[in-house]
């Protein structure tokens, strides 16, 4: 199973993806994860105590490596560099794992959108291949701001794109926006999750409003998600009606995709 979590800032990405990893490892999965945040937060979400975090660094942020794999300086501009740099061994060597969940900060690079493209974003593309192509079990995406790291060639091995909102029409724009440029690609499987859901009137705002994208769940809103931020320790540990919607989402995204 192969999810990509994408949506407006703040909406909750990170949160879900943190319990989507932990419900699949807490199944019996192989789990990797994968935290395209430019500054990457889902180590915090998983609970990694400090010592682990203290391992990860973003990839997008090791201007070694990338000199080493693509022959260029980050930063670099013009000039060659290859576009399709060795990456085989990078999540097994930088990833961290805890609870049965595997870890790899990506980072980001900042293309302004132009999708320019430099030595650490050939890095980053390449990377995001990779791991589509690999046969883990179980692949999670915090796509953070959009879909800019997938391409045509890699959305057959994307099974499910969750894209999150809250019950606001600004956050359904993005959305839109999202499925969109899913859809530019040729990714069409798209889900909408409503996070921080206070009511049915929330509920039904969204199941009608939704810009064509059919909803997988909700998550409702609960002051535990701050609290187990504050505590640091992991929403799915702390919340359990939010562990409980999510193993329900779990369940439906199995169905539909017709996965055991
Ligand atoms: N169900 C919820 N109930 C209450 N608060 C929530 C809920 N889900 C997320 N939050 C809070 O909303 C904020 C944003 O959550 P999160 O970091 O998961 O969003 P994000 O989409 O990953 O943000 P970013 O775009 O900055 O990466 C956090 O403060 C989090 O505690
Ligand atoms: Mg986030």
């Amino acid at each position: 199973m192969k999810l990509a979590i994408s949506g407006k800032g703040g909406v909750g990405k990170t949160t879900l993806a943190a319990l989507l990893a932990q419900v699949y490892a807490d199944a019996g999965h192989q789990v990797l994860v994968a935290d395209a945040d430019p500054s990457p937060c889902l180590a915090g979400a998983l609970g990694f105590p400090s010592e682990l975090r203290a391992q990860l660094h973003p990839i997008s942020e090791m201007d070694a490596l990338i000199e080493e794999r693509t022959g260029a300086k980050p930063g670099t501009i013009g000039g060659f560099f290859t576009l399709n740099p060795r990456v085989d061994d990078i999540p097994e060597r930088f990833s961290v794992m805890y609870k049965g969940v595997r870890l790899l900060e990506m980072g980001s690079v900042d293309t302004g959108g132009s999708g320019c493209i430099c030595p650490e974003s050939a890095m980053l593309k390449t990377l995001f291949t990779h791991l589509l192509f690999r046969k883990d079990d179980v692949l999670i995406m915090d796509m953070y701001a959009g879909v800019e790291h997938l391409g045509r060639a890699t959305v057959d091995f994307v099974d499910a794109m969750l894209i999150v909102v809250e019950p606001t029409r600004r956050s359904l724009g993005t959305a839109s926006q999202i499925k969109q440029l899913a859809n530019d690609i040729g990714l069409t499987r798209c889900w909408l999750v409503g996070n921080k859901i206070r009511n049915d009137e929330e509920r039904t705002f969204l199941e009608a409003e939704t810009p064509g994208i059919p909803v997988l769940g909700f998550l409702p809103a609960d002051l535990g998600v701050q609290e187990a931020d504050r505590l640091g320790i992991p929403v799915y540990e702390h919340v359990p009606t939010l562990r409980k919607s999510t193993e329900l989402m779990v369940e439906k995204l199995n169905t539909l995709l017709m996965k055991a």
